[in-house]
């Protein structure tokens, strides 16, 4: 494998941060969460960050720090599930040679996953099953014209590992 970082994307709950520390172990490469980063930088939770500067602020925030990781090398890099979503983030990851891989799953899916969940600020609100579908039909697209690879995320992260070391 060479030591171009691989980027992955995918809607919130199809397993880019489990997906992507494994796959760094398996690789020898290091794992970088992209919201774990912006949270310690800002020293505060994505959710406080949302709360307090608002969405706008956080794709700023956003935007810096997948800037600075597209410069780095040797790094499986777990991206937000909006981060692909802008062109901008997309291009910085690719002029730097970033290989960018799609973790699908169905939106029944990502809603049964993130029935409890409360640490994602866009989701919270009443009517979060149809807003998930909504969402995902939007973004579907734009995550597809991002990645350089799809990979089935149904599958068992170890599978799912070893598909994207056979493709890549
Ligand atoms: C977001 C996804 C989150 C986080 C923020 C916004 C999104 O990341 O970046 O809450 O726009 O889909 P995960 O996909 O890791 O939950």
């Amino acid at each position: 494998m060479n030591r171009k970082n691989i980027v992955l994307c995918g809607f919130m709950g199809c397993g880019k941060t489990t997906i992507g520390s494994l796959l760094a172990k398996k690789t020898g490469m290091a794992f970088i969460d992209l919201d774990k980063y912006i949270e310690k930088q800002e020293h505060k939770t994505v959710s406080e960050i949302f709360a307090e500067s608002g969405e706008a602020h956080f794709r700023m925030l956003e935007r810096n720090a997948a800037a600075e990781l597209a410069a780095k090398n040797g790094l499986v890099i777990a991206a937000g599930g909006g981060t692909l979503t802008f062109p901008e983030n997309v291009d910085a990851f690719r002029s730097n040679g970033c290989r960018i891989v799609l973790l699908d799953i169905s939106p029944e899916v990502a809603a049964q996953r993130l029935r409890h969940d409360t640490t994602r600020p866009l989701l919270n609100r009443p009517d979060k099953d149809e807003y998930i579908k909504k969402l995902y039909e939007q973004r579907l697209p734009l995550y597809r014209e991002a990645a350089g690879l799809v990979v089935n995320a149904d599958a068992s992260p170890m599978q799912i590992c070893r598909d994207i070391i056979a493709e890549l």
